[in-house]
């Protein structure tokens, strides 16, 4: 950067993330493979179409709707974004499905859609939810949009902000309870037992998994064939089951011959998959899977089985980690959760068992959804006089 005056700048100031200081910045797209495994550096992203929503799209991979009854806010159609400065560090080519670019910006309106537009057609008038944050948001959204009410059950004082404020702005009915995650499910699901015309549209509701399936479809399609593996955060388990149905439902269409590993990831507090056991506690900085009994547990360690993937844990420190880097290195802002993927990869990565070929890390919602983590870990400095040299000496410190 040039200065007209004599205020020379020591440095130019791109910040580079290690330094946070003057270091100017490498052009990813001048890079050479640098990897021993041929790690290509280019700044793809990949949509598919035109936004039309994941059950007009995906009509003949889907359950039968009737066209009145579709409720839909045009899901589906995320970025599949490529990220050099993570292959470099994985040691493979990996991609970022940004889920936190559907409506409500998590990946969940892929299977509100089918779910309440199936409730509907069913005669329902109202839906509830047992929710972490974001089925609750996404839940809120499609009941307003189909014109039916909505109670979501939430652990009190756990769900991040972002989501909150969601809820409360599409004008669901908050019903905070003094238990966890598990407790607000078994709440739940007794409320549509003993109610009617109720419908509940969490995952364990086989709607939400058929239009969570979408998502690995998409991630084919960009890709134009299913990735070697897949790399996602696992909470209540619906997600890593609605996408390897969705992978082995390509194959079976004669549409790929090979299915990807399914790696997935729990936070170290909340990792009753890991562990054998549910947790009665569960605590992590990632509370959108901060779940301690999953529900879809038989079915998500039958994809990792069947894929020959795995399922492992990383604490919050890795999470934060991964957060950041993707933040500041591809910038890309998810929430917590959501870089358990990416955290779990670099993990394999520093142990020597990184994946090699094509990764695909699923980020599954938005990082403004939960804004109390950034603020925790830093904070906006004190203001500076409104002249040019208090700015250009705070610019100076970097
Ligand atoms: N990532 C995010 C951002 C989530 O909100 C969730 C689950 C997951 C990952 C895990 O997905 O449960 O299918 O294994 N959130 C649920 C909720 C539990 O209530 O919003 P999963």
């Amino acid at each position: 950067m040039r200065r007209r005056t004599n205020h020379r700048l020591r440095g130019v100031i791109f910040r580079s993330p290690e330094t946070a200081g003057v270091a100017p910045r490498e052009d990813p797209r001048r890079r050479q493979p640098s990897t021993e495994k041929g790690v290509k550096s280019v700044l793809g992203v990949q949509t598919s179409s035109v936004r039309q929503g994941v059950i007009r799209k995906y009509r003949d991979w889907l359950p039968q709707i009737p066209d009145p009854a579709i409720a839909t806010l045009g899901e589906g159609d995320t970025p599949l974004i490529e990220a050099p400065r993570l292959s470099e560090r994985i040691g493979a080519r990996l991609h970022l499905k940004f889920e936190g670019m559907n409506p409500t910006a998590s990946f969940k309106d892929r299977g509100m859609t089918v779910a309440l537009s199936r409730a509907i057609a069913e005669g329902n008038r109202a839906c509830v939810c047992a929710s972490t944050g974001n089925t609750a948001a996404a839940a809120a959204a499609y009941s307003a949009r189909a014109g039916i009410s909505c109670f979501v059950v939430v652990p009190v004082g756990k769900i991040a902000m972002g989501k909150a404020v969601q809820v409360l702005a599409h004008g669901a009915k908050v019903i905070q309870i003094e238990g966890n995650f598990d407790a607000a499910l078994k709440l739940s699901l007794k409320a549509t037992e003993e109610l009617e015309d109720i419908a509940l549209v969490n995952s364990v509701n086989p709607d939400r998994i058929e239009g969570q399936k979408t998502a690995s479809f998409e991630v084919c399609e960009s890709l134009g064939r299913p990735p070697d593996v897949l790399a996602l955060p696992v909470g209540n388990a619906g997600n890593i089951t609605a996408y390897w149905k969705g992978f082995k439902e390509w194959r079976e269409a004669d549409l790929a011959d090979l299915t990807p590993r399914m790696l997935g990831f729990q936070a170290e507090g909340a990792s009753p998959l890991v562990a054998g056991y549910d947790f009665e506690r569960p605590e992590t900085v990632a509370s959108a899977i901060r779940i301690g009994a999953p529900a879809s547990r038989e079915s998500a360690l039958g994809a990792v089985r069947e894929s020959g993937g795995l399922i492992e844990s990383v604490t919050d420190e890795e999470i934060l980690d991964a957060q950041a880097l993707l933040a500041r290195e591809e910038g890309i802002f998810c929430e917590p959760a959501s870089a358990a993927g990416v955290a779990g990869l670099l993990k394999l990565a520093r142990e020597r068992r990184g994946p090699e070929g094509v990764a695909v890390s699923v980020l599954t919602g938005h990082g403004l959804k939960d804004p109390d983590v950034i603020l925790a870990r830093s904070s906006l400095p004190d203001p500076i006089p409104a002249t040019f040299e208090a700015l250009a000496a705070s610019m100076e410190r970097g």
